[in-house]
């Protein structure tokens, strides 16, 4: 079977269910809570395991009761979890999340051990890695790391998925421009490029500017609105289902795991996405990240219900 390396962060999520935020020096009791495994390195990996995919994972765990059990999560969800270590003495990544009434959410990250997932942890692994078909990035490791995994997949010929969050000004455009796919929200597109979102125009013309630099695919994931694929070649807009949202957290994991998994197995870029959003709109029908993650059945049977 074709592999999957995901090379990123894990966090355990704290997730509060809550109508409004409370303001400096109010104490406001939330109605839920939550506790989860996240991050979006893990939920990406997740996602792409539960659909099949042969995921190899290298991520960083804290030194705390949080560390064992995200690697056993890993390894219960059939991830190849040998180059998941410890970070001796540090603490585990977390994420307290809130979530509207509307199912909309905002996350703080801490990102802990994550921050000490190396370079030479990354080299460690190369041997096993070299036996992966695509490597899958976002931003919640050492930029150092990212730019490195970024050159590692140029010098080994393997292709590189950079999901740029959460969104970081200022990163090295020379680096991103040798990618092979890019996999940004609207927000990241216009803090990568410095050009507006607002309207579908706009989007189309930020992602081309990043074509036009050298990255081969651009695949900009807009919630409800669909997909947006943009190569040299061409343009295509992949609608989504519209579902009833109970909490969007986790679905633009749940879209790139699900993008990773049948973009591997098959090669097509248009069909992977298509998949994809239909994948994420799933997800966003049930609370919590990795939990509201679908398997190869649940997920077949979503498809025949629309
Ligand atoms: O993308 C959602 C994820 O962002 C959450 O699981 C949280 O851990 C943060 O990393």
């Amino acid at each position: 079977m074709k592999k999957i390396a995901v090379i990123g962060s894990n966090m355990v999520d704290l997730v509060t269910y809550t109508d409004r935020m409370p303001i400096q020096g109010e104490t406001l009791e939330a109605p839920d809570f939550d506790l989860g495994f996240g991050g979006k390195g893990a939920n990406q990996a997740i996602a792409a395991a539960r659909l099949g995919a042969d995921v190899l994972m290298l991520s960083k765990v804290g030194d705390d009761m949080f560390g064992p059990n995200t690697k056993a999560n890993f390894i219960s969800n059939g991830i190849d979890a040998r180059y998941v270590e410890t970070a001796p003495g540090i603490s585990s990544g977390v994420a307290p999340i809130f979530v509207d009434s509307n199912g909309q959410n905002s996350i703080l990250i801490i990102k802990g051990a994550n921050n000490h997932l190396s370079v030479a942890d990354v080299e460690r692994a190369i041997e096993d890695i070299r036996k992966c078909e695509l490597i899958v990035l976002q931003l919640e490791i050492s930029l150092e790391t990212v730019y490195h995994v970024i050159e590692l997949g140029v010098r080994e010929n393997i292709p590189v998925l950079l999901n740029p969050a959460p969104a970081i000004a200022g990163l090295d455009m020379d680096k991103i421009c040798q990618l092979d796919m890019l996999v940004p929200n609207e927000t990241e597109l216009e803090i990568l490029t410095g050009l507006p979102v607002d309207t579908l125009g706009h989007i189309e013309t930020a992602a081309k500017f990043l074509t036009s630099k050298g990255v081969k695919k651009v695949i900009v994931t807009m919630g409800s609105k669909g997909a947006l694929l943009v190569t040299a070649e061409e343009m295509t807009l992949i609608p989504c289902p519209q579902v009833e949202v109970k909490d969007t957290s986790g679905a633009g994991d749940a879209f790139i795991g699900c993008f990773a998994n049948h973009y591997v197995a098959n090669g097509e870029l248009i069909p992977a996405v298509q998949q994809a959003v239909i994948y994420a709109s799933l997800s966003t029908m049930k609370p919590g990240t990795q939990k509201s993650y679908a398997n190869v059945d649940q997920f077949k049977a979503y498809k025949n219900s629309l």
